[in-house]
């Protein structure tokens, strides 16, 4: 059977992907990630394997809006710093918890995608909103179910891990939304810097994702942790009902791509 054509995903919204070395097998799209059944010893490597490089994409992420925006506020720019660092402790324990189950480093493709998105975004508060405020938002939403699973599988590395990212995750999320707080106070025009980046990294996600990919990509939304993490009472119940409405809208078709994740 012929390969499936695939168009270029655009460049005005993807930045050019971090480089790797050969043992990495880079894919553009989610279509191309290797799809295991659930449940199975292979497909919980793939994901650790996939969670390792998306922290390494995460340092990446959050080490270009520093060297981007030399002129930031000197609290962005060291809770940036201190984010590049979590990000780069979170890749090794996944690395550690991939190895130990036999697992290894480019064992299957993987996808810079949040870096790509991230690092097309012209304006800071774009980043922030983007890669904190929604990418990092969802993914503590994420593991918070990851740690309920690991609890009910008596998991116990995994639920130590997760626990401990879910701390600095939380941390991430906070102090971007301070920081997006007071730019917005600074001046309103900000908003309108936020809305045109949502747009753009939406427009991005849904290319690289397809159908197949955005199947999956919705959890039940975590309160107490976005509380912690400086969202409002309306901003979760917003959140919740999206997340709601997205999974009302599967098909048995979109269950099925989720269940291969
Ligand atoms: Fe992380
Ligand atoms: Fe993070």
């Amino acid at each position: 059977m012929s390969e499936p054509v695939r168009t270029a995903l655009s460049p005005r919204i993807h930045a050019p992907p971090p480089a790797r070395d050969p043992r990495f097998h880079v894919v553009e799209r989610w279509v191309d990630c290797a799809a295991l059944p659930a449940g199975t010893p292979a497909s919980e490597l793939e994901f650790l394997h996939r969670q390792m490089h998306e922290e390494l994409t995460a340092v990446e992420s959050s080490a270009r809006t520093l060297a981007d925006f030399p002129d930031a506020d000197w609290q962005v720019r060291l809770d940036l710093a201190r984010q590049c660092s979590d990000e780069a402790r979170h890749a090794r324990m996944f690395r550690r918890v991939l190895e130990r189950r036999g697992g290894k480093v480019g064992q299957s493709p993987v996808l810079s995608f949040q870096y790509r998105i991230i690092v097309a975004i012209d304006t800071l508060i774009g980043r922030l909103t983007v890669q904190n405020r929604s990418f990092e938002a969802g993914g503590i939403d994420a593991i918070e179910d990851g740690i309920a699973d690991a609890r009910r599988r008596g998991v116990q590395d995994l639920l130590e891990l997760l626990d401990a990212q879910l701390a600095d995750e939380v941390v991430h999320v906070r102090f971007a939304n301070a920081a997006i707080a007071d730019l917005k106070s600074r001046d309103p025009a900000h908003l309108l810097s936020m809305g045109t980046a949502l747009t753009q990294a939406g427009k991005a996600f849904r290319e690289v994702m397809g159908d197949e990919g955005t199947a999956g990509a919705h959890h039940r939304v975590s309160g107490e942790a976005r509380r912690e993490a400086g969202f409002s009472a309306e901003e979760i119940r917003a959140a919740d009902q999206l997340a709601e409405r997205l999974v009302s809208q599967r098909g048995p078709e979109s269950e099925k791509a989720r269940d291969a994740r």
